[in-house]
C-alpha cells in the first residue's frame, strides 16, 4: 500500500518537472523561432512615391533620364531592381514622367534626339515623344508615371509590377 502511494506521488513529481520543463523551453524557444522565422515575414512596400528630384532641375522640353533603385526582400532573398524614367519638363509645373521599359518584351528605350523618338534596341520598337508606339512590335504606349511636385520637388507614384 505504501509502495503504491510512493509511486504516485513520484508520478506527480515526473508530471511537474515536465510541465514545468516544457513552459520554460517554450519561454527559450518562442524568441529564437520569431528570430529565425522573422526575415520571411518581412516585405517592402511593392508602391511608393519616388523623389527625383528638383523640377527646375529637368530642362523644359527635353526627355531626361533619372535612375534609381528598389531593393525588394522576400523571405531572405534581398533582390536590388534599377528603374529608369524620362522626365519631360514642360514648364510652368507641367510634367510627364514615362518609364523606359519597352512594353514589348521590357527592354530599356533610349530617348533619340536626333529622330524626336524613344527607341527601342531589342526589336527596333520606336515611341513618339508623347510616348505612343510609332514602330515595331510594341503593343501600347511607354507607361506614364503618377507626379507630384511638393517644394519644387518631383516624386512619381511609382507602383512595382
Ligand atoms: S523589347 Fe522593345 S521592341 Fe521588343
Amino acid at each position: 500500500m505504501a509502495k503504491s502511494h510512493e509511486l504516485h506521488r513520484s508520478d506527480f513529481v515526473k508530471s511537474v518537472v515536465a510541465v514545468l520543463g516544457t513552459i520554460i523551453g517554450g519561454f527559450i524557444a518562442i524568441p529564437g523561432i520569431g528570430y529565425l522565422i522573422s526575415p520571411s515575414l518581412k516585405f517592402e512596400a511593392s508602391e511608393a512615391w519616388i523623389p527625383l528630384g528638383p523640377l527646375e532641375n529637368y530642362p523644359d522640353g527635353t526627355p531626361t533620364l533619372f535612375n534609381f533603385t528598389r531593393t525588394k526582400i522576400n523571405g531572405w532573398e534581398k533582390t536590388v531592381n534599377s528603374y529608369g524614367v524620362y522626365v519631360v519638363n514642360h514648364g510652368g509645373n507641367q510634367v510627364t514622367v514615362f518609364s523606359n521599359m519597352c512594353t514589348h518584351l521590357s527592354c530599356r528605350v533610349n530617348w533619340q534626339e536626333d529622330g524626336q523618338i524613344y527607341h527601342c534596341p531589342c526589336h527596333d520598337g520606336k515611341f513618339s515623344p508623347t510616348g505612343e508606339v510609332t514602330g515595331g512590335p510594341p503593343p501600347k504606349p511607354l507607361n506614364v508615371y503618377e507626379t507630384k511636385i511638393e517644394d519644387g520637388v518631383l516624386s512619381i507614384h511609382f507602383v512595382e509590377g
